[in-house]
C-alpha cells in the first residue's frame, strides 16, 4: 500500500466488573476487532487495549453480598471477561483494570493537573444517606413512588412508566434498595470539574467531526444549561481512589474509567517498549480511537475530551459510536432466552459465525442492530459455507487428485483475477470507514462471481474429457486464486478461517498488499472443511441455555430473582444436614451482614460467618439450636474460613429466620 505507516492506538470501553460478558458488549469488541485487524493487516501499528471497569458502589455492594472482598471479585470477573474475550478471538495486546497502579498514577496526575489550573471547584449537596448501611446513595440504589405519574418502585433518577427524570429525593416515600431502610438527606462537600471552562474547546471539538455528528449535536443541547459541572467526587465507603488531599472522598467511577485507556497504553508501553508520551503528547501525530455505545457518549465526548485537555494531554482522533443490540426485534430479554451470555453463545456456536453476523450488519452509524436469530443461521450457511467455503471445496480435490496439488503456471482469466484485485481499495475504504456491512456485500458479490466462473466451467464435466481435461487445472488454480482474495478480504473478520485457508493454499499469514500477486505453479495441501452450516438443535440448545440460567420470569419475587438450575435427588442427597448448637456468637469487624458463630456438633466445633447480622442479635444466639450443613467445604472469606453453612430462610436482610429444632435434638444428630 502507499500510504505510509501509521501508529494507531484503539479502545474498546471497559466492561464494568460486576456482570458477564454478553452478545450486546460482543458488537463492540467485534466491531472494533475487526477495524484492528483490518489496520494490522494494511502494515500500520495499531495497538488494541482495553481493561475491566472495576470501580463503584456496584461492585462494593456485590462482592459484599457475596462475602468476598471487592479485589477478589474484580480478580474473578477479570479472568472470566478475558476467557470470554478471547473465545471471539479478539485481538488485545492488554487487558487492564481499572484498580491497577497506573491508572492510579494517571487518575492523580489529571486530577492534580485539572486543580492546579482551577478546573475543580468545591460545594456542599443535599443527598440521599442509608443511616443502616451507613452510606451515601446513588441514584440507582434509592426506589420509590415516581412524583409525576405515582408508579411504585420507581428508580431515583428517572420513572420507567412514564420517562420522567427527577433526582431521588424528589420521590414519593424513597427506600435504599441496599438495606430497605428510610434514607435521610444529608449535606456534603464534593468536589466538581468545571466543565463551562470548556465550552469554546468543547464546541470547536464537536465540530471538527471527531464524532458522529447525530453524536456531536446531542451533546450540543447541555451546552445551553447554566450550572455546567460535573460531581466527580463520593463520600467513603466507596471503592475507588481516594482524592489526594481530600479526607475519604473518593474518585467517582467514571472520573477513572476512562483513564484507564491511558493505563492500560502505559501497561503495555512498558511491557514492549513502546513511548507512551509519543501517543499522549498535545498535538501527537499517532491516532486515537475509542469505540463505545451510544449509551455513554457523553462522558466520552463531552468530559473525556475536556479531562484530557485540560490536563495537557491529547484528545482522541475520534469517539466512534455504535447502536444497541436487539435480539429477533426486540430488546435482549432473559425471559425469552435471548440475553445471550458470550461463554453461553460459545457453548454452541462457532464465534467467526457471530462475527460474520455483526459485520454483515454494522456500519457507521448509531442505529440499532437486530440478530434475528434464523436470518443469522441462513446468512451464515449461505454466505460463508454455501458461498465461499463452496468455491475452494469444489476445485480443491481436482488439484489434489489430478494434478499432485501443484497449481498450474498461468491464469486462464487475469482479467477477472485483475477485477477481485481492483475491488481490494473500495474493499478496504470501507473497513477504514467502518461500513463493514458493505465491504460484506462486495465481498459475497465477489464470492457469487467466482462460483458463476466454476458453473460455467463445469471442471467436473471437463475431467472426464481426455482431450480437455487439462483444463481443469487452470479453472481450479483460477478459483483458488479468487477464493484466496476473498479469504484476504474477509480475514479482518474471520481470522481463524482465514488461517486454515493459509494453511491448506500452503502460504505464509496473508497481509493486504499480497493481494496483487496470483499463485502459480504452487503446491496447495489437501482441503479440510473450513467451516461447518449452522444447525437448529445449535440455536435452540443455546436459547434453551439462556433460559435456564436464567429461569423464566414469572412475577413477584421470582422475576426479580430466578429459581436456580434444577438439582438432582442424588446431588441433594450428598447434603449431610445436622443439629448445631450455637456456643458462641459475636460481630464481625468491618462486615455488614455477617455474623461469627461458633458451633458445637457434638464431638466436633465449626467456626462458621453467616449473613443475618441483621436479623439477630448474636447474645440472642447463643445457646440456641439450629441446622447446619455438615459437609460443605469450607470456604475461604474476607475475614477466615467458614466450614459449613446454618440454614436461614429469608429475604437476606430484616427477616432471616434461623431454624430452631425441637427440645430433645441433641448436636451432631443427623437431620431427617
Ligand atoms: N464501564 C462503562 C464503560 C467505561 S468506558 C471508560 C460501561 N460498561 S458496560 O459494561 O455497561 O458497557 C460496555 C460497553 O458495552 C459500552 O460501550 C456499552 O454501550 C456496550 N453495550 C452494553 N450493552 C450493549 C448492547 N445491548 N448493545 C450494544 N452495545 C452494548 O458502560
Ligand atoms: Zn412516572
Amino acid at each position: 500500500m502507499t500510504d505510509s505507516q501509521r501508529k494507531i492506538l484503539v479502545t474498546s470501553a471497559l466492561p464494568y466488573a460486576n456482570g458477564s460478558i454478553h452478545l450486546g458488549h460482543m458488537v463492540e469488541h467485534v466491531q472494533t476487532d475487526i477495524w484492528v485487524r483490518f489496520q494490522r493487516m494494511r502494515g500500520h501499528q495499531c495497538h488494541f487495549v482495553c481493561a475491566d471497569d472495576a470501580h463503584g458502589t456496584p461492585i462494593m455492594l456485590k462482592a459484599d453480598a457475596e462475602g468476598i472482598s471487592p479485589q477478589q471479585l474484580i480478580d474473578q470477573v477479570s479472568e472470566e471477561h478475558q476467557r470470554d474475550f478471547s473465545s471471539f478471538l479478539i485481538s488485545f495486546d492488554h487487558y487492564h483494570s481499572t484498580h491497577s497502579p497506573e491508572n492510579r498514577h494517571y487518575s492523580e496526575l489529571v486530577y492534580n493537573r485539572l486543580n492546579e489550573k482551577g478546573h475543580i471547584s468545591r460545594r456542599s449537596i443535599q443527598q440521599f444517606y442509608d443511616p443502616e448501611k451507613g452510606m451515601f446513595l446513588p441514584d440507582r440504589f434509592v426506589k420509590g413512588t415516581c412524583p409525576k405519574c405515582k408508579s411504585e418502585n420507581q428508580y431515583g433518577d428517572n420513572c420507567e412508566v412514564c420517562g420522567s427524570t427527577y433526582s431521588p429525593t424528589d420521590l414519593i416515600d424513597p427506600v435504599s434498595v441496599v438495606s430497605g431502610a428510610k434514607p435521610v438527606e444529608r449535606e456534603s462537600e464534593q468536589l466538581f470539574f468545571k466543565l463551562g471552562n470548556f465550552r469554546e474547546f468543547l464546541k470547536n471539538w464537536l465540530d471538527q467531526g471527531h464524532t458522529q455528528s447525530e453524536i456531536a449535536n446531542k451533546q450540543k443541547e447541555l451546552f445551553e444549561e447554566e450550572l455546567f459541572e460535573w460531581d466527580i467526587s463520593r463520600n467513603a465507603p466507596y471503592w475507588g481512589f481516594e482524592i489526594p488531599g481530600e479526607k475519604d472522598k473518593y474518585f467517582y467511577v467514571w472520573m477513572d474509567a476512562p483513564i484507564g485507556y491511558l493505563a492500560s497504553f502505559k501497561h503495555l508501553c512498558d511491557r514492549d517498549g513502546l513511548d507512551f508520551n509519543e501517543y499522549f503528547k498535545p498535538n501527537s501525530e499517532c491516532e486515537l480511537y475509542h469505540f463505545i455505545g451510544k449509551d455513554i457518549a457523553r462522558f466520552h465526548t463531552l468530559f473525556w475530551p475536556a479531562q484530557l485537555h485540560g490536563a495537557d494531554f491529547r484528545t482522541p482522533t475520534a469517539v466512534w459510536v455504535h447502536g444497541f443490540l436487539t435480539v429477533n426485534g426486540q430488546k435482549m430479554s432473559k425471559s425469552r432466552g435471548t440475553f445471550i451470555m458470550g461463554s453461553t453463545y460459545i457453548n454452541h456456536l462457532d464465534p467467526e459465525y457471530l462475527r460474520y453476523y455483526f459485520a454483515a450488519k454494522l456500519d457507521n452509524s448509531i442505529d440499532d442492530l437486530d440478530l434475528s436469530l434464523s436470518d443469522f443461521q441462513s446468512r451464515v450457511n449461505s454466505d460463508l459455507v454455501g458461498k465461499l467455503v463452496n468455491i475452494a471445496s469444489r476445485c480443491a480435490g481436482f488439484i489434489t487428485k489430478t494434478f499432485e496439488g501443484k497449481l498450474s503456471e498461468q491464469l486462464p482469466n487475469p482479467e477477472m483475477f485483475e477485477e477481485f484485485v481492483q475491488m481490494g481499495d473500495s474493499i478496504a475504504k470501507d473497513y477504514e470507514e467502518r461500513r463493514y456491512s458493505k465491504a460484506i456485500r462486495d465481498i459475497m458479490g465477489l464470492a457469487d462471481k467466482a462460483n458463476q466462473y466454476i458453473d460455467a466451467a463445469k471442471p467436473w464435466v471437463l475431467i472426464k474429457q481426455p482431450d480437455s481435461m487439462k483444463d481443469v487445472q487452470g479453472i481450479c488454480t483460477q478459483g483458488l486464486n479468487l477464493f484466496r482474495l476473498l479469504v484476504i478480504y474477509l480475514k479482518p473478520v474471520l481470522p481463524i478461517t482465514a488461517e486454515k485457508a493459509e494453511a491448506f493454499l500452503n502460504v505464509q499469514a496473508q497481509c493486504w498488499s499480497d493481494i496483487a500477486n496470483p499463485l502459480l505453479g504452487h503446491s496447495i495441501n489437501k482441503f479440510k472443511p473450513l467451516l461447518t452450516r449452522v444447525e437448529d438443535k445449535q440455536i435452540e440448545a443455546m436459547i434453551e441455555e439462556t433460559k435456564v440460567e436464567q429461569q423464566p420470569v414469572v412475577s413477584g419475587h421470582l422475576a426479580e430473582d430466578p429459581i436456580s438450575p434444577e438439582v438432582s435427588y442424588d446431588d441433594f442427597a450428598k447434603l449431610d444436614f445436622r443439629v448445631a448448637k450455637i456456643v458462641q456468637a459475636s460481630h464481625v469487624d468491618g462486615a455488614d451482614k455477617l455474623l461469627q458463630l461458633t458451633l458445637d456438633l457434638g464431638g466436633e466445633t465449626r467456626n462458621v460467618f453467616a449473613g443475618i447480622k441483621s436479623a439477630y442479635k448474636p447474645e440472642l444466639l447463643e445457646g440456641r439450636h439450629t441446622v447446619m450443613i455438615a459437609n460443605l467445604a469450607p470456604r475461604k472469606m474476607r475475614f477466615g474460613v467458614s466450614e459449613g453453612m446454618v440454614l436461614a430462610a429469608g429475604l437476606g436482610e430484616k427477616d432471616v429466620f434461623l431454624l430452631n429444632p425441637d427440645e430433645g435434638a441433641e448436636p451432631g444428630m443427623r437431620v431427617k
